[in-house]
């Protein structure tokens, strides 16, 4: 059969012979393709591509050999061009389907990196192995090199291989809910400074100085943080011991300076994060007697880079590090005119203040409905929309031009190269 085209979520599309759509692990448009059914429903199956007939003239060799085992990367078999046209096209289907409107995305930003762009890594521990989740699979794949991280990241990763045999450190059960180790998270700013985050289940990390004393053997510079994460569904929360170095790794850029506590959110891809923070800068219309709302704002980096240009910015996150760090990010850059919060956005929606912009930029999931609500009742003419999930972008959006808003642009700021994953700004006007 063939394969029509790439679909949200990593997958391509086909049609059965009776004409039921299929989606498909695998393959690429306009590809003649044998393929193997793994489920179906009524009006939709699942399955994959087992044998490639004839390969689009798009597709290359993969830098990874990890590739096709690994979840992380899906696209690392085809041309980087191509990967950023299909997200456009994703883009436009996605808009299609899910909110009615046919619509033209104006720009897409490439990443200037097309490998080694990632500040952080989330190694899963499991077993002997260390690495990333199989694709639609918990079991992890031992990583021995990720092509989209540093290099220094794998080196890391060995390293915390060879400390875990030589110490016999238990490692964390995923189904007993046993054990200790669960996952190295591992970051890395511009100028190369690192932070080893190792995460365990339980309050004791045993040998821990004996860890330090053998990770700065190899990587003296970097700082050791010990994070205590009970919750298995999420990585990067919890209270955490610095066990060697700075508890904080600093990020430079030509304007501003952030410093990024170990459980807070920090764009993954920097040089195309400040693209993306220049792009909402001019979109938002900046004006020196107005009020602009930055929710979701992590450690403040959109509301401090968009500082300048207002008379006040207030930003809003319901994660108390994140907060504590943007306040002094706001102290460091010597900007005054920013307020942080530390709410959840539901419960600060319910006395939204008067203001004149919003930047939003929430997780996958978007917004609530009463969230969006209150921010149309206080009339903002200028949203930007920042969203790492095209669905739930599409839904809020149609939601606010319901609500009176018109969808001025949309951008893709290419945050994640080889895999499917689109990075979009909405500008939506009133
Ligand atoms: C994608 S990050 C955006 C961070 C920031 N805009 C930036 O550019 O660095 C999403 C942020 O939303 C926060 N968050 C998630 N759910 C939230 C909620 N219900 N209320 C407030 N903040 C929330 C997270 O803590 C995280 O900092």
């Amino acid at each position: 059969m063939v394969v029509e085209k790439l679909v949200a979520g990593g997958y391509s599309l086909a049609h059965l012979p009776n004409n039921k759509a299929v989606l498909l692990d695998g393959g690429y448009p306009d590809e003649f393709v044998e393929i193997q059914i793994d489920r179906e429903k009524k009006d939709l199956a699942f399955g994959r591509v087992t044998k490639v007939l004839t390969p689009s003239q798009k597709r290359r060799k993969p830098r990874c050999k990890h590739f096709g085992e690994c979840g992380g990367c899906r696209w690392q078999d085809i041309e980087y061009s191509y990967q950023l046209d299909m997200k456009r096209e994703i883009l436009r289907e996605q808009f299609f389907r899910i909110a009615h409107m046919d619509v033209e995305v104006e720009k897409v930003e490439a990443s200037p990196n097309e490998f080694e762009y990632r500040n952080i890594a989330e190694f899963t521990f499991q077993a002997r192995k260390l690495g990333f989740k199989r694709w639609r699979s918990s079991s992890v794949v031992d990583i021995k090199r990720c092509w989209i991280c540093p290099k220094t990241f794998s080196d890391i990763a060995r390293r915390m291989r060879e400390i875990v045999e030589i110490l016999n450190l238990p490692i964390y059960n995923w189904k007993s809910s046993e054990g200790v180790l669960k996952h190295l998270v591992l970051r890395q700013n511009s100028r190369g400074d690192l932070m080893i985050i190792i995460v365990t289940k339980t309050e004791h990390l045993p040998n821990s100085r004996e860890i330090t004393r053998l990770m700065t053997r190899h990587f003296p510079a970097a700082s050791i943080v010990h994070l205590m994460n009970a919750k298995d569904s999420i990585v990067l929360r919890g209270p955490y011991r610095i066990l060697k170095g700075e508890g904080v790794i600093t990020e430079e850029t030509d304007w501003y300076t952030f410093q990024i506590p170990p459980t807070a959110f920090f764009q993954v891809n920097l040089p195309v994060a400040l693209k993306m923070a220049e792009y909402v800068y001019e979109e938002i219309h900046p004006d020196k007697n107005a009020v602009l709302i930055d929710m979701y704002t992590g450690v403040g980096f959109l509301a401090i880079n968009s500082s300048h240009g207002f008379r006040k910015v207030l930003g809003v996150d319901s994660n108390r590090v994140a907060i504590k760090a943007a306040v002094s990010n706001a102290n460091i850059n010597r900007v005054r005119n920013v307020e942080f919060v530390n709410q959840d956005v539901e419960d600060f929606a319910t006395n939204m203040p008067e203001c004149d912009r919003v930047i939003l930029d929430p997780p996958r999931q978007g917004i609530s409905k009463r969230v969006l609500e209150k921010i149309v009742d206080r009339r903002p003419k200028r949203v930007l929309y920042v969203a790492c999930d095209t669905a739930s972008l599409a839904r809020d959006v149609r939601k606010f031009v319901d609500a009176g808003y018109k969808l001025e642009k949309l951008a893709i700021f290419d945050m994640f190269p080889q895999t499917h994953h689109i990075e979009t700004v909405a500008t939506l006007t009133m």
